[in-house]
This record gives structure tokens, sequence and C-alpha cells, in this order.
């Protein structure tokens, strides 16, 4: 899967689940507002939003909270098979390097990952949006 834009209509209800959990956000900071939200191979779905610190570098993405939260109910055994990320500013916002490198963890390669572009949401299986995440080789 390439970089496109989508009507498939699970992925669009991910999305409104990341845009929602946006709406909890705790961004005084930055004003920045995201959700994430990531479905799981087996169906359920986790949301985390973005929780910022009076220390910067303590922040919490929104993709990390969503992350940690699933693994945390869930069990370390979860495979996510799509994901969704949303903001209340109207921005672009594909996740970031670190959340990718996170994400690769537990997300399948050709997963789905749907975020807000600038003309609208697009999508790009996982192995698009991190070619070369690193590995722990030879441990
Ligand atoms: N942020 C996320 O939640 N996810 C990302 O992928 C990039 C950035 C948050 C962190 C910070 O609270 C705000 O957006 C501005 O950087």
């Amino acid at each position: 899967m390439d970089e496109q834009s989508t009507n498939d209509a699970a992925l669009l209800s991910l999305l409104e689940r990341a845009r929602q959990a946006a709406g909890n956000a705790y961004a005084p900071y930055s004003g920045f507002r995201v959700g994430a939200a990531l479905r799981l191979v087996g169906g359920g779905v986790v949301t985390g939003c973005n929780v910022e610190n009076m220390s910067y570098g303590l922040t919490i993405c929104a993709e990390r909270s969503a992350l940690v939260s699933a693994v945390s109910q869930f069990g370390p055994e979860i495979r996510i098979e799509a994901a969704a990320v949303a903001n209340l500013n109207q921005a672009a916002s594909p996740p970031c390097g670190a959340c990718r490198q996170v994400l690769a963890e537990f997300i399948l390669p050709d997963a789905p990952v749907i975020f807000p572009a600038g003309d609208g949401a697009r999508v790009m299986a996982f192995r698009e949006l991190l070619p070369m995440a690193f590995e722990l080789k030879g441990n």
C-alpha cells in the first residue's frame, strides 16, 4: 500500500476514535491536541492522547500513550492491525519518528496508518512510514 486517501469505513471510524481521544489531551504548552486509536488483532480498539509536562521533554505523545495503555490492559502479545492519529488543530500530523520506532515493536508491517494530511486523511502502510526501524541484533 502506498500513500493514498481512503473511503474505508472501518479506518475512517478509527480516525474518528482518534479525534475523540484528542479531546482528552493535556497540551497547555503547545496547544496541539493529538489523539491516537489502535485497532488490535482480535478487534479491540485502544485510544490515547498526548500528555504534556512543563519539563517539555517528558511529554508523551498520543501514539505512545495509546500503545502503553494497550500493553497495560492486554499484555505483551498484542499486535496492532491498524492505527489512526488525529488532532484538533486542523494540522497535518503523521506519527513522529519516535512513535514510529515504538509502534514498530507491536504493529504489523502491512497495517494501515491513517492520519491527517494537508488535503484530508492519508493512509500509508506502516512499513512505508518506517522502512528501516532500529533492530537489536546479536545480543
Ligand atoms: N505529538 C503527538 O502526540 N504525537 C506525535 O506524533 C507528534 C507530536 C504531541 C507532542 C506534543 O504534546 C505536541 O504534539 C506538540 O509537539
